[in-house]
C-alpha cells in the first residue's frame, strides 16, 4: 500500500516549507496530510503565523510533544524534516510512532548518500548514522515496519552560500577542494516534488532508497553560471582539504558544533563526496523536470520570498 497518511516532524524548517507546499498542491491524492506543532518548544510569531497558513489550506496540525505517541496516532508514515541540531532525537521519535502503529519512517537525510566511502565516518553525518542504525535495528524487531532514504546530493540553492565558502554578493569564494570535482545539485522545490511523489509508491521492502539529480557540476561551471547570472566575475581561490581538517580540530577543542559541521561538510564535498552515485531515480518520475542551474541561481537574485524561507536573505539580497 502506498503512504498516504503523512504527518510532517519539522514543517517550518527551511526544507519543510517545501515539503509542505508540495502536499498541499497534492492533497486530493493524500487521506491525510499533517504536521507536528511541538509544544516542547518556544516557536516564534512567525513560525505560529506559518503553521497557521498550512491549516488553512488543509494541513492538519497535531499538537503535542515528537516523543509523546499520542501525536502519531493513525499516520502511516512520518516525514522527519528535523536541523542538524535535532536529527539525533529521532530514535525516540521513531519508537513512539511505532508505538503508535506508524509503519513507515522518513529519516532527515535528504543530502548526500551516506554509503559513499568515507561519509559514514564523517562528523557531519554523525547523527543521520545513528538514526540508520535505529531504524535497521527497528525495522528488524517490528514486522511491518519499514523506512525510506531520500538522497539529492546539495540543494542548489544552499549551494553558493557562505557555509562552502562562498560570498555571492560580493563575488568572492574559498572553496574547499578543486575546479573540476563535480557535486551533484538539486532544487529545492524540485527535491521535495520527487520526495512526495514517493509516498505514492507502495514499499516493497523494509528498506528502500531513492536517488535524485538535478544534475552533477564542477564548481567551473558553478561560478560561471553565477557570474553569468550576477555579470560579475568571481574571484576564487581553492584550498586544501586538510585547511578545513584543520580548522575543524580547532572547533571541537573550543566547542564551536556549527563550525566543527561546517568544515566536516566543506571536507565531504572537497573530496567529492556530495557526487550522488548512480543510479538514480528521475526516471520514475518523468513528471518532474528539474529546473537548470541558471533558473535557479537566477530565482535566488530575484526571489525574495523564497530567500527569506530558506533563510539566506542577506547573502542574495544584491538584485542584478
Ligand atoms: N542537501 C542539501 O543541500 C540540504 C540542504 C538543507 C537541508 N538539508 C537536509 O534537510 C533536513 C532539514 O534541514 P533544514 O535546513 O530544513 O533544517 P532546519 O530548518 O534547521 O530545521 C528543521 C526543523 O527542525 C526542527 N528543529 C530545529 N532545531 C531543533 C532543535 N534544536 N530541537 C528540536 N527541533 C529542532 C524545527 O522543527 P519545527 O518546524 O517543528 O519548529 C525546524 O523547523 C536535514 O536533514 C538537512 O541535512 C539538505
Amino acid at each position: 500500500m502506498s503512504l498516504t497518511s503523512v504527518l510532517v516532524l519539522g514543517p517550518t524548517g527551511g526544507f519543510g516549507q517545501f515539503v509542505l507546499s508540495e502536499l498541499i498542491r497534492r492533497k486530493v491524492e493524500f487521506e491525510r496530510i499533517a504536521a507536528i506543532v511541538d509544544t516542547t518548544r518556544e516557536r516564534s510569531k512567525a513560525k505560529s503565523d506559518l503553521l497557521e497558513t498550512f491549516a488553512t489550506k488543509g494541513v492538519e496540525l497535531v499538537k503535542g510533544s515528537p516523543t509523546d505517541s499520542a501525536v502519531y496516532q493513525g499516520f502511516d508514515v512520518v516525514i522527519a524534516i528535523l536541523g542538524n541540531h535535532a536529527i539525533r532525537n529521532q530514535p525516540a521519535q521513531i519508537d513512539a510512532a511505532v508505538a503508535s502503529g506508524v509503519r513507515h519512517w522518513y529519516p532527515s537525510e535528504f543530502g548526500a548518500d551516506l554509503t559513499v566511502p568515507g561519509n559514514w565516518e564523517e562528523r557531519y553525518y554523525r547523527d543521520k548514522v545513528i538514526t540508520r542504525n535505529y531504524l535497521q535495528q527497528k525495522a528488524a524487531e517490528v514486522k511491518g515496519f519499514g523506512y525510506t532514504y531520500v538522497i539529492y546530493g546539495r540543494f542548489t540553492e544552499w549551494a553558493p552560500l557562505p557555509h562552502f565558502g562562498i560570498y555571492p554578493k560580493q563575488g568572492k569564494a574559498n572553496i574547499v577542494g578543486s575546479p573540476e570535482m563535480l557535486q551533484s545539485l538539486v532544487p529545492v522545490k524540485d527535491a521535495a516534488s520527487y520526495l512526495i511523489a514517493t509516498l505514492l509508491i507502495a514499499p516493497a521492502e523494509s528498506e528502500r532508497t531513492f536517488r535524485f539529480v538535478g544534475g552533477n557540476y564542477s564548481w567551473t561551471k558553478i561560478f560561471e553560471t553565477l557570474g553569468k547570472v550576477q555579470q560579475k566575475t568571481y574571484d576564487i581561490k581553492y584550498k586544501p582539504v586538510d585547511e578545513a581538517r584543520d580548522t575543524q580540530k580547532k572547533a571541537i577543542e573550543t566547542g564551536d558544533v556549527d563550525l566543527e559541521l561546517a568544515c566536516s561538510h566543506q571536507v565531504i564535498q572537497g573530496t567529492g563526496r556530495t557526487l550522488v552515485p548512480t543510479p538514480y531515480d528521475n526516471d520514475k518520475f518523468p513528471r518532474i523536470v528539474p529546473a537548470s542551474l541558471e533558473t535557479t541561481f537566477k530565482n535566488m537574485f530575484e526571489d525574495e520570498n523564497m530567500r527569506t524561507i530558506l533563510g539566506v536573505n542577506g547573502f542574495f539580497s544584491e538584485v542584478v
